[in-house]
């Protein structure tokens, strides 16, 4: 079983990369932007570096190692930066996917093509409306969301008009060890191993604490898209979260309990967004009736590993 994964380099597909290699018999080539991977999971699988926006190479590559399933998380992953880079965010959302569409048609293989699409989509949303069904209509609020629309699309397209058997995934907020410090909890975790380890004052500095979010540790989450990847009917769409909320400040107020430091919290004016979401909490009964998925880790497991692998390299 050949394993082809977009974005390999990134946070999600690492994980995914170290899951599929531990849990499947399957041969893995990951793609992504860096010249090369080092240390685990990469010493047990492929690497190339292939920018998805280089149609030959990624074409070529494709046709090569003729994969049977596909992720493709490629993509400009941050909210806060896509409002800034949104032509880049838009160009690998709808670009990026024709290319490997496109590709995988004329491969002549039966693929199964996971598309990572994200919460964002459903944007502001009312009390009332909680959790999220996958029927909820899509109304992107940020250039981020507006990529996923794109790619969400794009997905139930190529499965109508070529048959393409493309499954589309809806991720709520994920965290865990080796995010970026763009996403809230690594960056929290961030700047308070950075105080541990004397190289700032102590004090935090934090954007809008009041939003709320559903939040699934990485490794819960790549182990739903596999499963679904597998098992999920081709043309569908699954919300993948955990369907339990927590405001920002519970989540900065976990994190700076675990820490023996005296720390001060600041708003920066600079964190808080033009346009923030105030709440997405999911509703994940489609997957978890067709796949029995349930979450396993808990959220102050999450937080201690994503704080400890900050303390390590700080
Ligand atoms: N990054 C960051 N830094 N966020 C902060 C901060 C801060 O200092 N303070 C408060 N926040 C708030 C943001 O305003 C937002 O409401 C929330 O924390 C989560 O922010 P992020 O972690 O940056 O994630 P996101 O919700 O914007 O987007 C994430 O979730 C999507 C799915 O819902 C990303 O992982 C996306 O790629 C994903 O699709």
């Amino acid at each position: 079983m050949r394993v082809l994964i977009t974005g390999a380099d990134g946070f999600v597909g690492s994980h995914l990369a170290r899951y599929l290699v531990e849990n499947t018999g399957a041969e893995i080539l990951g793609l992504g932007l860096r010249e090369s991977l080092e240390g685990d999971p990469w010493d047990r699988c492929d690497y190339r570096k292939c920018d998805i926006l280089d149609e030959g190479k990624l074409r070529e590559i494709l046709l090569d190692f003729r994969p049977q399933y596909i992720f493709h998380l490629a993509a400009q992953s941050s909210v806060q930066q896509s409002w800034e880079r949104w032509e880049l965010t838009y160009d690998i959302a709808l670009k990026g996917q024709c290319h490997l569409m496109d590709a995988a048609r004329d491969s002549g293989e039966e693929i199964r093509i996971h598309v990572a699409c994200s919460a964002e989509e459903y944007g502001e949303v009312s009390e009332d409306e909680l959790p999220l069904k996958e029927s909820h209509p899509l109304k992107p609020a940020t250039p981020y969301a507006m990529s996923k629309v794109i790619q969400d699309y794009l997905a139930v397209f190529y499965h109508q008009a070529y048959g393409l058997e493309t499954i589309r995934t809806r991720a709520f907020n994920q965290t865990g060890p080796g995010q970026s410090p763009h996403f809230v909890v690594s960056d929290f975790a961030y700047q308070i191993a950075r105080i541990e380890a004397k190289k700032e004052p102590p004090l935090i500095k934090v954007g809008n604490l009041s939003a709320r979010r559903d939040f699934t540790d990485v490794r819960d989450v790549v182990r739903a898209y596999w499963e679904l990847l597998r098992r999920g009917e081709p043309g569908e769409v699954y919300n993948v979260c955990s369907g339990r909320d927590y405001s920002i400040q519970e989540i900065l107020e976990k994190l700076l309990a675990i820490s023996p430091m005296e720390i001060q919290v600041e708003v920066d004016p600079a964190r808080v967004r033009p346009l923030d979401i105030p709440v997405l909490k999911g509703d994940n009964s489609r997957m978890r009736e067709l796949t029995g998925w349930e979450p396993v880790i808990p959220m102050e497991e999450t937080l201690r590993d994503v704080l400890d692998w900050w303390r390590e390299r700080e």
